[in-house]
């Protein structure tokens, strides 16, 4: 794998990306933050996280001191997956990598907060029919894609719009994971309410056409996130808890910018969680993917929205805030995004190709291309031999 061509790099470390932060009870050293990635390596059955190469690969990208590490989405039960090679934190044989993984860390003197992950309406209806679970989302038979519904009809799980009682029940559940990762070393969690997974299904009305206190205006598709929020803060704590939306995605096939409306739902959203911070409750950042990559599936460019931004946010909402999407490639984009005092940047796709990005964009150094096949796939290669800088070089990379 060659460096990227075509690349003028912007050494940053003149900027506020390398100025301390504090995010909930955790010092960092600065703000190159690693968002959550999904690699599919975990052991199935049981969801463990892989045994022989997790601890490795978070290693390598905690290295650099005081670096602030969001984990892959984590399942709080089965019911919430049905992807057979993500890690879950209901068992112990879970939970005991984890706890390997945290300390390795902890080790590093970086930090580590998992993404509580539910999926609804994206998991695989035949894989949760298997495991006799259901297809869940907010609402019935409101399907993502042709595809989605004939794999729900063919194996009789078509989709199920939750109960209130299911909603209840899930709710206990983020709470039950959030008590779990904490207890085995975990610094925070992150509710994951984007990119067209269950939450976001709730928020959005091309989902949502329910017509209980969950959905038929804003305030009442907000209510399941801001339900998850109040329950998993009370249970650890407000500086504990993260959360991310996109509110231009259409990942999932989500509405993103052909909803014009939509900007309100989550101004809403962020409203609520202003309000509650000005209550003494502040959650400890929240974590935006940015329009310029409406779907990570996509190469960079590709998809990108650029008649909108996430500034509203900053408007509403006064405490840290993560920006993510194509921003490794975009030096000067970060430039300007970390003029103010409480930007966090988050780095995805390079940061698998790159465990020492952070060196790197402190620098101003090429990166290593990645390589999308290895993403997602049960083997070492593209997950544990990515080079350092000077190990590139050794390698010849820059020659390639
Ligand atoms: C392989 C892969 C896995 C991802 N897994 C997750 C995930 O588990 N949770 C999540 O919120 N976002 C996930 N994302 C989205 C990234 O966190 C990030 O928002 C996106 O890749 C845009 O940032 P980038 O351009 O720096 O890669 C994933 C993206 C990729 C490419």
């Amino acid at each position: 794998m060659p460096f990227v061509k075509d690349f003028k790099p912007i050494a940053l470390k003149d900027t506020n990306l390398f100025k301390p932060i504090k995010i909930g009870n955790n010092e960092l050293k600065h703000r190159a933050v690693l968002p959550p990635l999904t690699r599919m390596r975990a052991h199935h059955p049981g969801n463990v996280p892989n045994k022989e190469w997790a601890v490795e690969y978070y290693d390598q990208r905690s290295k650099r001191e005081g670096t602030m590490l969001i984990t892959e989405g984590v399942f709080p039960s089965p019911q919430a997956g049905g992807y057979d090679n993500a890690p879950g934190v209901w068992s112990e044989e879970q939970l005991a990598e984890w706890k390997k993984i945290f300390a390795k860390v902890h080790e590093n003197k970086s930090f580590i907060w998992p993404q509580l992950w539910v999926l609804g309406r994206q998991s695989y209806a035949d894989t949760l029919a298997r495991d006799g679970l259901r297809y869940d989302s907010a609402s019935d038979e409101v399907y993502m894609s042709a595809e989605q519904e004939a794999l729900a009809k063919k194996s009789n799980n078509p989709q199920h719009g939750l109960t209130k009682d299911e909603i209840k029940q899930y709710i206990k559940e983020y709470v039950q994971a959030a008590k779990n990762v904490i207890g085995v070393g975990a610094d925070g969690v992150e509710i994951h309410s984007a990119n067209g997974y269950l939450l976001n299904q709730f928020l959005d009305p091309i989902s949502n056409k329910r017509t209980d206190e969950y959905g038929g205006s804003i305030e009442n598709r907000a209510r399941f996130t801001l339900e998850v929020v109040d329950a998993v803060v009370e249970a650890i704590g407000h500086e504990r808890v993260g959360i991310r939306f996109s509110p231009y995605g259409t990942f999932g096939t989500m509405s993103g910018a052909s909803d014009p409306s939509l900007i309100a739902q989550y101004a809403y959203v962020v409203g609520e969680l202003e309000k509650r911070a000005r209550e003494g409750k502040r959650l400890a950042y929240i974590h935006l993917v940015e329009p310029r990559v409406t779907d990570p599936f996509l190469t960079e460019g590709e998809g990108e929205y650029l008649d909108g931004t996430n500034d509203f946010v900053y408007s509403i909402w006064k405490g840290p805030i993560i920006r993510a999407g194509n921003l490794a490639l975009h030096p000067e984009a970060v430039k300007e995004m970390v003029e103010d005092d409480r930007t966090l940047i988050g780095y995805g796709r390079y940061f698998i190709s790159n465990p020492d990005i952070v060196d790197r964009v402190e620098k101003g150094l090429p990166l290593n291309k990645y390589d999308r096949d290895t993403f997602y796939a049960m083997t070492p290669k593209g997950y544990l031999d990515y080079p350092t800088y000077d190990e590139a070089i050794k390698m010849g990379w820059d020659k390639n």
